[in-house]
């Protein structure tokens, strides 16, 4: 880390949104970086007095900058995002007011894809549950714990094959899984079969990872219908962004039996989980942990400064997301 901005007088970077606290802590004291207020009458005072300062924002996926903080903010120019998701910032409006945004991809691969894997062991062999069972005494009264699904051997398909898909896809290939996946386009030089659509891939498979990212592109693209291709034995674990599954079909689905089990890391309405599943001892629920290990998040949280340090030195981000092209006039 450097330079000259560190000391200046007008500082020009704002935290928007809850942070690590150690990001927190640096924004605060290495770049004295404002924190955007969240009740509205601060908010709007904040941004009356200070607005026309901000060059930079640092925020994360679970926040986000919209369109309407984008234009409040006349001589923002780049949004640091911590995290590889940035589903809640608003793209196309940045891209229109020549915006630059970045995100942490790459340093938190493994970590999500380790979290993948887990959780679809978990939910096919349900040690959660079984820990449950041991833990609340019942071994020695009911006996041996229900048997379960096996892992090794089943047929994945994988929404959404870039790095995290990728390495998903690697892990399990170990396991012996078939990995077949759905994308956009096919994958170049993928040795995985690559289905043109969502529902087609479900029912060809025993367990669908949805490993896509958020935004309008894929909302609900796991919806009802994908739900019923999978099947009463097949599996959906989700560890890419809730707004990819329809929840209400999915809950719906797991009720009826119609859905073998779920493992999700992700939620529609974080940090707010149906409560009808919570009874259900095959579905695994985690609180949003993909990434959330010592290393990872550290090695997030460093991308995340390169980023903000390069922009404020050069202009430039480190690892920037792809923009869309802005709409010709
Ligand atoms: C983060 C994530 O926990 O990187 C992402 O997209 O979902 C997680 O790694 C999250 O972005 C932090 O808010």
């Amino acid at each position: 880390m450097s330079t000259a901005h560190h000391a200046s007088p007008n500082p020009s970077v704002l935290q928007v949104g809850p942070l690590k606290p150690s990001l927190a802590q640096t924004l605060a004291d290495s770049y004295s970086a404002y924190v955007l207020p969240d009740a509205p009458a601060e908010r709007a005072e904040f941004l009356s007095s200070h607005a026309d300062e901000i060059t930079a924002v640092v925020t994360s996926g679970r926040t986000g900058v919209d369109a309407e903080l984008m234009a409040a903010l006349p001589k923002l120019g780049a949004v640091v995002n911590f995290g590889v998701g940035y589903d809640t910032t608003d793209v196309d409006a940045a891209a229109a007011r020549g915006i630059g945004v970045s995100n942490t991809p790459d340093v938190l691969t493994d970590c999500v894809a380790d979290t993948a894997v887990g959780l679809m062991i978990d939910t096919l062999r349900q040690f959660s549950a079984a820990d449950r069972y041991v833990r609340a005494g019942q071994w020695p009264v009911a006996g041996n714990y229900p048997l379960t699904r096996q892992v090794s051997n089943t047929r994945v398909g994988i929404i959404g094959l870039g790095r995290i898909g990728g390495a998903i896809a690697k892990r399990l290939s170990a396991f012996g899984c078939t990995i077949s996946y759905h994308n956009r386009r096919p994958v170049e030089g993928s040795p995985y079969e690559y289905v043109t659509s969502p529902v087609e891939l479900a029912s060809g498979v025993d367990v669908l990872i949805v490993a896509a990212a958020g935004g309008s592109g894929t909302r609900q693209l796991v919806g009802r219908e994908v739900l019923d291709a999978l099947g009463a034995d097949g599996y959906l674990i989700n560890i890419a962004r809730g707004s990819v599954v329809d929840e209400d079909a999915l809950v719906a689905a797991l009720s009826a039996g119609r859905l073998a089990g779920a493992g999700l890391d992700v939620f529609t309405d974080e940090p707010n989980v149906p409560e009808a599943l919570f009874a259900m001892d095959n579905v695994v629920l985690l609180p949003h942990v993909g990434s959330g290990t010592v290393q990872t998040r550290a090695a997030m949280e460093q991308l995340t400064l390169r980023n903000l340090d390069e922009f404020l030195e050069s202009g430039r981000l480190v690892t920037p997301v792809p923009m869309p092209a802005p709409a010709s006039s």
